[in-house]
């Protein structure tokens, strides 16, 4: 592995407040960079999101507010941020496409690309679908419809500029080939080889006319038209980490990405659009991008035009942050899509939470409380933990103990397998595979049992052994749920425990 981690999220448009399938994306990109911040340290990773503001959609939305666009995204920007901080997002950078950084590199790379030969002017005729800001051909949206999301779309006639795609088809199905983890996950990579193989790539319309929407970055050689705003959103992953800012105009210390996570309805904007940009540049593609499905209600995608959009904030305000981040990259595999519901929250929050990861650490705390006075037993009996090596065999740790102890060895190999593989619910299953043997360890040891008899020792190396297992598993959960990690190691404590609350107390469904 490379000694650095550059990890993007799509910029999200600031047109309405965002929603639960916007807070999923951070999710998953903050808990990857927290992994992998503990392993390269904190100056190797660099997790940039941030705000898709130019467009026709914004400047709709402005007017309605009865403000200026710049205004508006002004206003709107503020409900990311504090979702962000309220979720506990670490991001290091925070993009927005009006800020001047990034419209200097939108104006470059358009430059560039211009005096290579790679845009040119021609009328364009087609039919546009502002909510999703895609142009389509007569034949995709036959009925008037947007394949896509399904309203009306308009009909296009202008003058445009049109930057070559066509021309990289076959480069890009060959990288495409080359690369096989470049799209993820694996229905993803087949879905957009099938499309290159079936279909011929038409060029791309880069420019709308100023005088129907000039709410954009003007194009320098083209005075009169402004930027297609996924044109120039694509282009913040380079221009947020300093591309051509040095006199070596193509480098930069972070490109290219890592892993670039996005939903699987801006695939093709990603995975076509945006290599080419970049290659036709002479700049590198990520190694990854990552789509993730979509979050449903029933059997509707949640947004805002259907009018079923659930508040991150207020799943967070009722359920706890880290019961939120956990559910959310637990109850569904990352790439599939998952239907949300609160019932669902509980449900895990009871079993995964309540259940398992709060007992464990409850029940261990309460046994060195009553056992030990509150002292850990591997500090108060420095002989032991017995069940490490060189004991008798089954002296001290019976049956399972054995077992759970090996397994544990091996957690931080499988997190790292998993996790690096963006399997989120993956790691956590192993997480909660060791969970549940060390339950299921307390119940058949019955230390209760072993204290009557005085069995000091055996009870000391048992407790051991769980203490450890709570620390591992701290370790590895950390990413996932931050506080939660934190709680139990100062629970824990390396000498004394400091026992509170449960962590989890049951929720009464009635
Ligand atoms: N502005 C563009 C992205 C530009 S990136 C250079 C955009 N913005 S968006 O706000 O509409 O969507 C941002 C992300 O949210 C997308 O990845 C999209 O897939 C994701 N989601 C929106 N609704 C979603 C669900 N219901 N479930 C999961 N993710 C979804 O597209």
């Amino acid at each position: 592995m490379e000694n650095k981690f550059y990890i993007t999220t799509p910029l999200y448009y600031v047109n309405a407040a965002p929603h639960i399938g916007h807070s999923y994306t951070n999710i998953a990109a903050d808990c990857l960079a927290r992994y992998y911040r503990r392993l390269l340290g904190k100056e190797n990773v660099w997790f940039l999101t941030g705000t898709d503001e130019h467009g026709q959609k914004m400047q709709k939305a402005a007017a309605e507010a009865k403000l200026s666009p710049q205004e508006f995204a002004d206003k709107m920007i503020v409900h990311f941020m504090e979702l962000w901080r309220e979720l506990d997002i670490s991001y290091d950078d925070f993009i927005r496409t009006t800020e001047e950084r990034h419209r200097r590199v939108v104006q470059q790379a358009l430059a560039i690309l211009n005096k290579k030969g790679d845009i040119y002017q021609d009328k364009y005729e087609g039919l546009y679908c502002t909510p999703c800001e895609t142009f389509w051909l007569e034949s995709q949206a036959a009925n008037g419809l947007c394949p896509d999301c399904g309203r009306p779309v308009e009909r296009l006639k202008e003058q445009a500029y049109f930057f070559k795609l066509s021309k990289y088809q076959d480069w890009l199905a060959g990288f495409i080939e080359g690369h096989p983890l470049f799209i993820q996950p694996k229905a993803r990579y087949n879905e957009v080889i099938s499309f290159l193989r079936l279909n011929k790539l038409a060029d791309l319309c880069i420019s709308r006319p100023k005088e129907r929407l000039n709410w954009g970055i003007p194009i320098p050689f083209a005075p009169d038209h402004v930027t297609y705003v996924w044109f120039d959103a694509l282009l913040n992953y380079i221009s947020a980490v300093g591309q051509f800012d040095k006199n070596d105009q193509y480098t930069s210390k972070w490109w290219p990405a890592s892993a670039q996570l996005i939903g699987k309805d801006i695939l093709r904007q990603h995975a076509v659009y945006w290599p080419i940009m970049l290659h036709a540049l002479g700049i590198e593609p990520p190694k990854t991008v990552f789509a993730h499905g979509w979050w449903l209600i029933g059997s509707s995608k949640m947004s805002k035009s259907v009018g079923n959009v659930v508040s991150p904030i207020d799943m967070v305000r009722k359920y706890g942050i880290d019961v939120y981040r956990y559910f959310l990259l637990r109850d569904v595999p990352f790439g599939l899509d998952g239907n949300f519901s609160e019932e669902a929250i509980i449900r895990r929050f009871n079993s995964d939470l309540a259940n398992d990861l709060g007992n464990l650490v409850y029940r261990t705390l309460t046994m060195i409380e009553k056992y030990f006075e509150g002292k850990v037993p591997g500090s108060k009996f420095p002989a032991l933990p017995a069940y490490r090596s060189g004991r008798p065999a089954g002296r001290y740790v019976l049956g399972s103990g054995e077992k759970l102890e090996a397994e544990m060895k091996l957690l931080n190999e499988r997190v790292s397998k998993t996790i690096e593989g963006l399997d989120f619910s993956g790691t956590l299953e192993e997480i909660w595979k060791i969970i549940n043997m060390a339950n299921k360890y307390v119940e058949e040891t019955k230390p209760w049992n072993l204290a009557k008899e005085n069995k000091t020792e055996e009870l000391g190396g048992f407790i051991c052994l769980l203490a450890d297992v709570i620390r591992t598993t701290a370790k590895c959960i950390s990413p996932f749920m931050p506080a939660t990690a934190d709680a139990i190691q100062e629970q824990i404590g390396q000498d004394r425990i400091k026992k509170g609350k449960p962590l989890f107390p049951r929720i009464d469904v009635n």
